[in-house]
């Protein structure tokens, strides 16, 4: 994981570090450090913990440096303590590098350098990559950074700064992300596009084994074998305001509050008149269930995989194949039957969480098909996948996934309808009554919206609880995981989802008059049976809080402790409109236990180690 940054031009290299790294700590906050030419000189700072740490520190220093190097990092080799936080240098203390990524064949490469001599003084694989460039180095720094990155295994982007090589900055990447940007004042290396928003006005992404040089009047790309290539350069157009909090306390209330426009935005593009079209994907419509795909998966991890499960639920109903959701971690180690009639759909909000890579290859090689489902442009996810599908969700910055995760739902549950109505499961004349509900749903979010202030009383309830049950049935239960581990990610209480007919085979034990349980009750699917089941937690003294699209019902009104009432909704679109109060819920639980709402403690939103 870890976010990079560089720059070199004619202004103030530190705030433009400083405030870069801040932008991409979504990519790992437990240490950070930047490096820069202060009179020539290299400048090493380094600090455990987040980037506003680092700049407590820089901030009684006066530094006058126009080029240099940051990195926020989430450990992996090497606790994050500052002797392991990035930049690490050479024996001289003359280069110095920032690496996202892991050197696999670090251990072997060390003991090589550590018999040549080399000094050692951190537990990272990084600073080998420090001692691998001072050995190749013969006066040309991006000779030396392409000769050891050539000996590296695994994956890496990585930026290098040289006292004897001021004027530029070499970078090279493979596996992990690298951007390119120009500005007016210099240029910028990153690790995403938001680092440099407002200071780039043009980009460009690095491809897989280029190496480039990056200096303040542009740069030069050159592949591996040291061919120079033509940069494709192109103009930023992500809006600077969608990375700023916009009078929201925290990015992650900006986003769930932007969900009627995300999902908005997702379905526009998608639904016309009499259907719904994914032309990106035309090639899947020629396959017939009979003749083509006899099976789909849907892997991804986190968030993604509970939008995955949903999915899972709708698409086995509408498609009549077998669906399976699979945690992309699991998927490439069990022998699942994979072959040219295996659909995948790898689903990420990042396109670069390593594990959803990993399993994407693995069906790729067992000869599937594979569509990325990203909100992300450009990602490796979308390279390495058949073809790739968006969700418009917009840039999200708090960990925590909110607005990318029902952009995610709608996607999916839109791509179920164009699959079955391709392979003739749903007949033309019946495709305008399945759209309907989509166009009313960004609507139907803001209305769930408007309920915030009985969620937050809900929330001073029950945040000092020290355990949350959420119950659910059907395309519901994966809404119920997510609330959970909503919760459980941002407010750090112990939350478990069940399907609720699952309760009574064990969690039904944890069930006293402390335990808050969640029940989300549709009158679409299994309403009385889910009425059983809080009767038997009401039977226990639990505490119901029911959230529920038939809130005048008599039984559930007797039953319950507390309602949320949600708009009575076709079912296909019912798990966006539920996940709302979940998502809030989490949200105001954590803001009164004062938690880190949008960098909560040990996570990463990136997560590109396996
Ligand atoms: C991390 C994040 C989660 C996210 C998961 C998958 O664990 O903290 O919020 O759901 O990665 O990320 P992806 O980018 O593949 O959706």
């Amino acid at each position: 994981m870890c976010g990079i940054i560089g720059y070199v031009g004619t202004e103030a290299a530190v705030p433009l570090l400083l405030a870069g790294l801040q932008r991409l700590e979504y990519r790992g906050y437990d240490s950070a450090g930047i490096a820069v030419l202060e009179n020539g000189k290299m400048a090493v700072f380094r600090r455990a913990g987040k980037v506003e740490e680092l700049a407590r520190e820089i901030g009684r220093e006066t530094i006058d440096a126009c080029v240099g190097i940051g990195h926020t990092r989430w450990a992996t080799h090497g606790a994050p303590t500052e002797e392991n936080a990035h930049p690490h240098l050479d024996c001289n203390g003359k280069i110095a590098v920032v690496h996202n990524g892991i050197i696999e064949n670090f251990r072997a490469l060390k003991e090589r350098l550590a018999a040549a001599g080399h000094v050692f003084r951190s537990q990272t694989d990084t600073e080998t990559l420090a001692h691998l460039i001072e050995e190749h180095n013969r006066g040309d720094i991006l000779a030396a950074v392409r000769l050891a990155v050539s000996e590296a295994e695994g994956a890496y982007a990585l930026a290098v700064l040289s006292e004897d090589d001021p004027e530029r900055i070499i970078v090279a990447r493979k596996g992990s992300p690298l951007v390119l940007g120009k500005g007016k004042t210099g240029s910028f290396v990153c690790s995403d596009i938001p680092a440099i928003l407002g200071n780039a006005s043009d980009v460009l992404f690095l491809a897989e084994g280029e190496v480039a040089e990056v200096r303040s009047t542009g740069f030069r790309v050159f592949s591996r074998d040291g061919e120079e290539r033509e940069p494709k350069i192109r103009p930023v157009t992500i809006d600077p305001f969608s990375i700023q909090k916009g009078g929201y306390k925290h990015f992650m209330a900006k986003e769930i509050h932007e969900q009627p426009r995300a999902v908005g935005e997702t379905i526009r593009e998608r639904i016309h008149p009499d259907g719904v079209g994914f032309p990106e994907l035309g090639f899947l419509g020629d396959q017939s269930t009979e003749a083509g795909f006899a099976r789909v998966y849907l892997v991804a991890c986190g968030t993604a995989y509970h939008a995955a499960m949903t999915a899972e639920y709708q698409w086995e109903t509408l498609l009549g194949l077998p669906v399976q959701a699979v945690i992309a971690s699991e998927f490439r180690h069990r022998d699942i039957p994979v072959d040219p009639r295996t659909l995948v759909i790898a689903v990420s909000q990042s396109g670069e969480t390593i594990d959803t890579l990993v399993a994407t290859r693995r069906a790729k090689a067992g000869g599937a098909k594979v569509v990325a489902l990203v909100n992300t442009v450009n990602s490796a996810l979308e390279r390495e996948s058949d073809a790739a599908v968006y969700t418009r969700a917009g840039i999200e910055v708090g960990v925590a996934a909110t607005k990318t995760f029902t952009a995610q739902l709608a996607a999916l549950s839109l791509l179920g309808l164009c699959l079955a109505r391709a392979w003739g499961k749903i007949l033309p004349q019946d495709m305008a009554e399945r759209i309907a509900p989509f166009e009313l749903l960004p609507a139907r979010i803001a209305t769930v919206l408007g309920l915030e202030k009985q969620v937050v009383q809900l929330a001073e309830k029950f945040y000092t609880a020290s355990d949350f049950l959420f119950l659910a049935r059907g395309s519901l239960y994966p809404i119920a995981l997510e609330g959970a581990l909503k919760l459980k990610e941002i407010s750090y209480i112990h939350a478990e989802g069940y399907p609720a007919g699952e309760m009574k085979h064990g969690p039904i034990a944890l069930i006293d008059e402390r335990m808050p349980v969640v029940v989300l009750a549709t009158k679409r699917s299994a309403y009385n049976k889910t009425l059983s089941n809080i009767e038997e937690v009401r039977a226990r003294n639990g505490i119901v809080i029911a959230i529920t699209d038939h809130p005048d019902d008599e039984a559930i009104l007797r039953l319950s402790n507390h309602i949320i009432p949600i708009p009575d909704s076709e079912e296909i679109v019912i798990p966006v409109l539920y996940t709302i109060p979940l998502q809030l819920l989490a949200y105001h639980v954590a803001v009164l236990r004062g938690t880190d709402v949008d960098q909560p403690r040990n996570l990463a939103k990136t997560v590109t180690v396996e």
